[in-house]
C-alpha cells in the first residue's frame, strides 16, 4: 500500500514515526473533537494496530509531505463498525501547522479511489462529529453527502457516505 498524489505521499506507518504522529494526535486543538488528545502511548498502540491491518489492505497510512519529506498526519481506510455493519471509512489527522492547504481532501480522495479500486468496495463513509466542519467540508469536496446521523462511540456522528459510480 503506497499511493501518491501530487504533493503527498501515503506510505505504512511505522514504530519510528510515533513522535511525528504523536505531534498530530497528541495536540489538544486537532483532537477536539475526541474525546481526548492520543498520549505517546496511544500513538504507539495505534501505530500497532495499523500496521496489523495492513495485511487486509486497510488502515491509516502516514502522510508525508514530498517537498519536504516530513509526516504530517495519517490518511487510509479503516474498516468500522456502525451499528453492527462494518463499514470502510475515511480517515485523516492533518498537523495543525499544513490545515487549509486541501492537503487532507488530496489525501482522501487517493484512499478513496484506492478504496473503489483495489479494496473493491462499492460505497466509503466517514463518521464526523456535527461540529467538525473542517472535516465535513473534506468530505463534501470529495462527494460524500450526509447520509444519517448515529449516536456512536458517546456522540453524535454525521454519517457521510459516497457509493461508487
Ligand atoms: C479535518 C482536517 C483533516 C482537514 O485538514 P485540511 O488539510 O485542513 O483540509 P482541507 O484544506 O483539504 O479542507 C479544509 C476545508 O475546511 C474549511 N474550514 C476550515 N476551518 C473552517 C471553519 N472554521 N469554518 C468553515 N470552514 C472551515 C477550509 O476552508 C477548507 O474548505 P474550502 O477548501 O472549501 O475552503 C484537519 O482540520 C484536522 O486534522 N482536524 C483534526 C482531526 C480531525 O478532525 N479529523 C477528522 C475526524 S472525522
Amino acid at each position: 500500500m503506497r499511493l501518491e498524489t501530487a504533493r503527498l505521499v501515503l506510505r505504512l506507518l511505522t514504530p519510528e514515526d510515533v513522535d511525528d504522529l504523536a505531534a498530530v494526535l497528541g495536540d489538544a486543538e486537532t483532537m477536539r473533537w475526541y474525546p481526548a488528545p492520543y498520549t505517546r502511548e496511544q500513538v504507539r498502540e495505534g501505530i500497532e494496530r495499523q500496521m496489523g491491518s495492513y495485511p487486509s489492505g486497510s488502515g491509516l497510512l502516514g502522510m508525508v509531505e514530498k517537498q519536504t519529506g516530513r509526516l504530517i498526519g495519517d490518511c487510509g481506510v479503516v474498516w468500522q463498525d456502525v451499528e453492527g455493519r462494518m463499514e470502510p471509512e475515511i480517515g485523516y489527522h492533518v498537523h495543525r501547522g499544513w490545515w487549509n492547504r486541501g492537503l487532507a481532501t488530496e489525501a482522501a480522495r487517493a484512499a478513496m479511489d484506492y478504496a473503489f479500486g483495489e479494496l473493491g468496495v462499492d460505497h466509503v463513509i466517514s463518521m464526523i462529529r456535527p461540529e467538525n466542519v473542517p472535516s465535513r467540508r473534506v468530505a463534501e469536496k470529495n462527494g460524500l453527502t450526509m447520509d444519517r446521523m448515529v449516536f456512536w462511540r458517546d456522540y453524535d456522528h454525521c454519517v457521510y457516505q459516497r457509493w461508487k459510480k
